[in-house]
């Protein structure tokens, strides 16, 4: 089949305007099949080899059933980096963009070191864009899942970055004794409640990543702010990515802390899913 005829039947098997259809052609043949979309210019005439032409029919396959086309190019793009993903995590959002932002502004001026842990770290998106836009940022990424951490591992070597990397799991307890200054985090936040309302795409991604315990909503925030009380320094910064449906119940958490300031911040999309917090 020649690229041509290919196009064709993506425009024809994907239930998509042919505008997005060619979109989507033109990305797989670039990232999956490394190469050039101009060809379809160029060289109409060009021929895939059989494997090619398999890759290409299997991944329209995928597209239909909504796996996601950031795990078919294992790629995502976070904060003006690609960041290598795969189904082992989560695949980083646009949101988790602001929050990365909100702390790298709040940092732009200083000029003394700080210790940050990115706290349920997943491809380590956060904490490598943290880490490759502030000298003075020195950032351990963590995660409970072994794949997720081989992720950060393959992003740190891709990208350059000097990241520390450890296990470390949020329901065991962890001494630091106050080494870090910054605590950041996009913990798994989603209900059982809510699973029924998470699209097709969604539910190709970790679980692990995802979903909160049954009944337990607040479940990792509680746990982010009990490793706080022991591993924040004096003067330390939260900032964390929250479920907006479930804000006054975060509320109500807070009380049993003494928080001497707590700003909410709305995401792009005008919820309030951002906040920072200090002791
Ligand atoms: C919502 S994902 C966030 C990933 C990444 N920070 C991002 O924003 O794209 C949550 C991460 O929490 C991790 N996780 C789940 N349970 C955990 C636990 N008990 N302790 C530490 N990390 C956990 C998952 O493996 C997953 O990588």
């Amino acid at each position: 089949m020649n690229i041509i005829e290919m196009r064709s039947v993506y425009r024809e098997k994907l239930d998509l305007s042919i505008d997005e259809c060619d979109f989507i052609y033109k990305i797989i043949l670039k990232e999956l099949c490394d190469i050039d979309p101009i060809k379809i210019a160029l060289d109409p005439t060009f021929n895939f080899s059989s494997d090619l032409e398999d890759k290409l029919l299997e991944s329209i396959n995928m597209i239909i059933n909504e796996y996601p086309i950031d795990y078919i190019i294992n790629k995502k793009n976070f904060y003006g980096k690609d960041f290598y993903v795969d189904e082992n995590v989560l695949i980083p959002r646009p949101e988790t963009e602001e929050l990365v932002d909100w702390l790298i502004k709040d940092n732009l001026n200083i000029n003394d070191e700080k210790n940050v842990i990115d706290l349920c770290s997943g491809s380590g998106c956060i904490g490598i864009s943290l880490d490759i836009n502030n000298k003075y940022l020195n950032v351990t990424l963590s995660d409970v899942s072994t794949n997720a951490l081989k992720v950060c591992e393959i992003n740190k070597k891709n990208l350059n970055s000097n990241v520390k990397i450890i296990q470390l799991d949020l329901n065991s307890t962890s001494t630091f004794n106050k080494e870090y200054d910054i605590i950041i985090s996009n913990p798994p936040y989603i209900s059982l409640d809510e699973s029924n309302q998470i699209g097709k795409n969604v539910r190709y991604e970790p679980k692990i990543a995802l979903f909160t315990p049954k009944d337990k909503p607040l479940h990792f925030y509680e746990k982010i702010l009990e490793f706080a009380s022991t591993n924040l320094s004096k003067n330390g910064v939260i900032y964390l990515e929250i479920n907006p449906n479930f804000i006054s119940e975060f509320n109500q958490l807070l009380t049993n802390y003494t928080i001497n300031h707590i700003n909410f911040k709305d995401d792009f999309r005008g919820k309030k899913r951002l906040v920072k917090l200090k002791f």
